[in-house]
């Protein structure tokens, strides 16, 4: 197919598109002025930034998202993957009610830490024993330093596009999309290797082979686009681990809920750590970083030479409670199978549309995490997609503006089915321009 070159009507809709949204949310741009007072940038999460102004949600009920202004929306966002449980699930109500009349704060070990740890061990191959945090981020920052304390060593690879927290994103690429620049990181030795390109891996980690303590990877970039990981590459990455004696660390904090034990599960290639967060708190703040006993040994606080990992809030009796009944009965494998397939279904039914009718996007992704492209030359590709995401808006549905889509438990069949319709019209129109 050839691409049409730049057209203005194309520009010109992308501004008709925002001052009407403009016109229609008067009170999200009401919040948003006075957010601006005492937030630099009226917020704290550069993700979830619109311009010109984002929108303010009031309440979330089953599938669906109420601006201020009234305005209901399908989400097909759920909070970046983490809202898998969709806004109220009984189970984890009930469970967070209990853990809070036993108090809110115990400052103390807990049976229910205990217990979250050890559905997380039974789900991951790879993890003996696990730690929590408070965030993916931290979680990562945690395996890292875990990881080069134990090989005695400095260097961390790292993939181009790879994102793994605020301050530990590699967008080389563009990646998030989210107008921000991602150059405020962690000070570690980065090698920064291309993504699923063994070749130039191979010859970047050879030249550095004896000072790189650990290799870091999501088995399928998140945030850099939803772009699955070459199971060959993977293994590549855990045979040359191996070889030269750095530390593997999955960070599944995304493709956790690909199976019951993440991508590594599925591909049956098991790293030395695993990160995890997002949805294992149950909706509440989380992290977790964990793997082999005798690298996890080392927080032994039985052991004279214990290393000290502390955090307030590691074992905060509501996430434990609500990470522990969403392991033991919500993330079923059933449940767990049915959701991804109705994500390779979207998937699979859009870009048989996208490419039938010759449409200028197409989806990336596995199972209930996927990403929408926009294949215009990179000028216009970043304006298509902004386009195709105020489209989806007018018509009642929420993605991300960088094109994440992301499902959870509330959304049915139908929800999909209908925003599979709705995808196809807005890519229509925005062809069409
Ligand atoms: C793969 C991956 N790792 C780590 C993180 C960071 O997690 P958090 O936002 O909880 O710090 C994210 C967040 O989106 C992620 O997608």
């Amino acid at each position: 197919m050839t691409i049409e070159p730049p057209r203005p009507a194309f520009l010109t809709a992308l501004d008709t598109a925002q001052s009407s949204y403009a016109t229609r949310n008067p009170s999200s741009a009401k919040a948003y002025e006075r957010a601006t007072d005492h937030l630099p940038g009226g917020g704290t999460r550069s993700s979830i930034f619109i311009h010109p102004f984002p929108l303010f949600i009031e309440k979330g009920e089953g599938c669906e998202l109420t601006d201020l202004d009234g305005h209901v929306y399908k989400d097909f966002v759920s909070d970046f993957t983490s809202g898998i449980y969709g806004k109220s699930n009984p189970l984890i109500r009930e469970a967070i009610v209990t853990a809070l009349d036993n108090g809110l704060q115990l400052g103390a070990h807990s049976t229910s830490e205990a217990h979250l740890a050890s559905l997380l061990c039974a789900r991951f191959p790879s993890l003996d024993l696990v730690r929590f945090a408070n965030s993916g981020t931290e979680a990562n920052i945690l395996a890292i330093t875990t990881s080069l304390r134990y090989t005695k060593r400095k260097n961390v690879v790292v993939f181009e596009d790879g994102y793994h927290g605020s301050v530990l994103s590699h967008f080389e690429l563009g990646g998030a999309n989210d107008g921000g620049e991602h150059d405020m990181k962690v000070p570690f030795d980065y090698l920064v290797c291309p993504y699923n390109n063994i070749l130039e891996t191979e010859r970047l980690i050879k030249q550095h082979a004896a000072e790189i303590g650990a290799i870091l990877v999501e088995p399928m970039l998140g945030a850099g686009g939803c772009i699955p990981g070459d199971v060959d590459f993977l293994r590549y990455l855990r045979r040359i681990a191996t070889e030269i004696d750095a530390v593997l660390i999955f960070d599944e904090v995304q493709t956790a809920r690909l199976s019951t034990g993440g991508r590594q599960k599925l591909l049956d290639i098991i790293p030395d750590m695993t990160t995890l967060g997002k949805f294992f708190g149950g909706g509440f703040a989380f992290g977790a970083f964990g793997g082999k006993g005798d690298i996890m040994q080392m927080f032994d606080a039985r052991s004279p030479h214990a290393v000290s990992h502390g955090g307030t809030f590691n074992n905060s009796p509501l996430t434990m409670a609500a990470g522990a009944v969403a392991a033991e009965k919500i993330l079923t494998e059933e449940a767990l199978a049915e959701l991804n397939a109705l994500g390779d279904w979207l998937r699979d039914s859009v870009n048989e549309a996208f490419n039938s009718k010759s449409l200028p996007f197409k989806m990336t992704g596995l199972g209930s995490l996927n990403q929408i492209h926009c294949t215009l030359p990179s000028k216009l590709a970043s304006a298509g997609l902004t386009l195709l995401f105020y489209k989806l808006l007018e018509k009642g549905y929420w993605i991300a503006q960088r094109g994440l889509i992301s499902l959870s438990f509330a959304i049915s069949r139908e929800d999909v089915e209908g925003f599979v319709e709705a995808v196809i019209a807005s890519a229509q129109e925005v062809a069409k321009l």
